[in-house]
């Protein structure tokens, strides 16, 4: 059991959606706990990387979907995640330093439980009206 991790208040109700939702919040535990046991700076450097990696991969899959079912508002959810991915940019281009670890960490949990609450909560009955699970 980590410090953070995702829970049943954040389900879209799409399967796949929610298992890479699940595992967003995995990465920033496990940059959690190895910033607290090993190498602050490396743990942080290697921890965005993930992030980075595996953003992408969640991003297109979602906009795929979105695209797939011609949800409306699409272009604007794309903005948000192109914003997010250039935000992660900015964070890594600095020195890590302890605060830039606690913005990092502050900017990865807020911006995810609001985009998941908000952005992708919007989307979701749409999807459920498509018969996406
Ligand atoms: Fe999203």
């Amino acid at each position: 059991m980590g410090i953070i991790c995702w829970d049943g208040s954040l389900k879209i109700g799409v399967d796949a959606v929610d298992a890479q939702h699940r595992h967003l919040f995995e990465i920033i535990d496990h940059l959690l706990e190895r910033m607290t046991t090993g190498n602050p700076s490396a743990a942080l450097m290697d921890g965005l990387d993930s992030m980075r990696t595996y953003a992408r991969f969640h991003f297109d899959a979602e906009e795929r979907l979105l695209d797939m079912h011609g949800y409306p508002d699409r272009e604007a959810h794309r903005q948000a995640h192109r914003e997010f991915l250039e935000n992660l940019d900015r964070l890594t281009a600095q020195e890590p330093t302890p605060e830039m670890a606690h913005q990092a960490l502050g900017f990865l949990l807020s911006w995810y439980a609001k985009h998941i609450q908000t952005e992708d909560g919007r989307y979701a009955p749409f999807l459920a009206e498509a018969g996406v699970r």
